[in-house]
Formats: structure tokens, C-alpha cells, sequence
């Protein structure tokens, strides 16, 4: 969760050299009613990455208005069979609302217990700030869903690319002791990770 505003708004100057926890404020008087719009998802995702998903981020960086208001969207959108992998927001919890299509959503407490819900349009299911969750299209056709969160930031990190494909490269006397398993089975994954990211 980000820090409380201390003024209406500080629509972010993304250009600024400045650098400050988030961004600095544009000067009042040059912000307007179109600062605090945003039509970027008016349309439909046509780029789809090898996991058949499409992430449309919705945070500061898309919408600098964001800056110091403290929340964020994604959406998300799948093809039949499409993965957003697992993956954690440092920075906020999430809320999922599901629109279209039929998804299995998940994550895993510290307990490494899994609590999951396959949704369909309508419903909504919450995961922990920080934890590892996933969503996958479990349904026939394509699949949609937004996620809300509590930051202008909540950030991204994929657990398969964070072990697999960092720069430079985990040692892999690091990861074949992390997972019990040799040094073949750290090449093969190591070596499909490139489309992970
Ligand atoms: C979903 O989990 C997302 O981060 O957009
Ligand atoms: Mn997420």
C-alpha cells in the first residue's frame, strides 16, 4: 500500500529529473480535466506474448494522473489455454474481477497453502499483497479479467524469468541446491525461460 496523498492531487511529471519515492508534481495550473482521463482500454488486446496472455498495466507510468492517489489496474486478457504465470506485486494487494470467459486463480500463502477459485464473469477473488497467484483460462473460448491494487506502482515480478533468465544469471550451484534437482533439469528450464518474460 502506497503512502496517503498530501495534497488534491500531484498528477506525476514523468520527464522530471528529479527523483523522489514516486514522481513530482505537475504544476497545478497546467493540469486539466483530461489528465485525469484515460481511454487506453477502449480497445481489445491484439498482442499476445507465447503464454497467450495480454497485460494492459494501467499504473503511473500509463496514467501519470495515478501519482500519489494510491491505486492501479491491469487488465488481462486470455486466449483458450492462456497463462499469466506466477508472479507477485511488492507494492499491493490485488482484487480480481473477472469479466469474460472462465478463470482458475490462485496463490499461496507463507504457509504453502493454495487457495484458488475458478472464476466466471462477475466474480471477484483477492490475493494477499506479496504473495505468489496465477490465473489461467480454464474455459472453452477467451477469457478477461481486471485487477485493482493499492498502489500508483504495484510492480511485477515473475517467479519463473526472477530465477531463470536475471542478468546476469542466478550460479546455477545456487539453483540446482534451491531445487533438489541436477544440473540437466537448470539447463532445460533455463533454456525455454527467454519467452517467460
Ligand atoms: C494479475 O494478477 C495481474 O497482476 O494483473
Ligand atoms: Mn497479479
Amino acid at each position: 500500500a502506497d503512502p496517503g496523498p498530501l495534497q488534491d492531487f500531484c498528477v506525476a511529471d514523468l520527464s522530471s529529473p528529479l527523483l523522489v519515492n514516486g514522481f513530482p508534481c505537475r504544476k497545478p495550473e497546467t493540469v486539466t480535466s483530461n489528465d485525469f482521463f484515460f481511454d487506453g482500454l477502449q480497445k481489445r488486446g491484439r498482442v499476445f506474448n507465447p503464454l497467450n496472455v495480454n497485460l494492459t498495466e494501467v499504473d503511473v507510468f500509463a496514467f501519470p494522473a495515478l501519482n500519489t492517489l494510491g491505486v492501479s489496474m491491469n487488465r488481462v486478457e486470455f486466449l483458450p489455454e492462456g497463462e499469466n504465470p506466477p508472479h507477485t506485486h511488492p507494492r499491493a494487494s490485488e482484487l480480481s474481477l473477472v469479466t469474460e470467459g472462465k478463470l482458475f486463480v490462485g496463490w499461496v500463502s507463507t504457509q504453502y497453502i493454495l487457495y484458488w477459485k475458478v472464476l466466471t464473469a462477475g466474480e471477484v477473488f483477492v490475493i494477499p499483497p506479496g504473495l505468489v497467484h496465477f490465473q489461467r483460462n480454464v474455459g472453452e473460448g477467451n477469457a478477461v479479467f481486471y485487477a485493482f491494487f493499492n498502489s500508483q506502482n504495484p510492480g511485477i515480478s515473475k517467479i519463473a524469468p526472477t530465477l531463470f533468465y536475471s542478468t546476469p544469471l542466478i550460479p546455477d550451484q545456487v539453483l540446482t541446491t534451491a531445487f533438489n534437482v541436477n544440473q540437466t533439469i537448470i539447463d532445460l528450464i533455463k533454456s525455454g525461460a527467454s519467452v517467460l518474460l
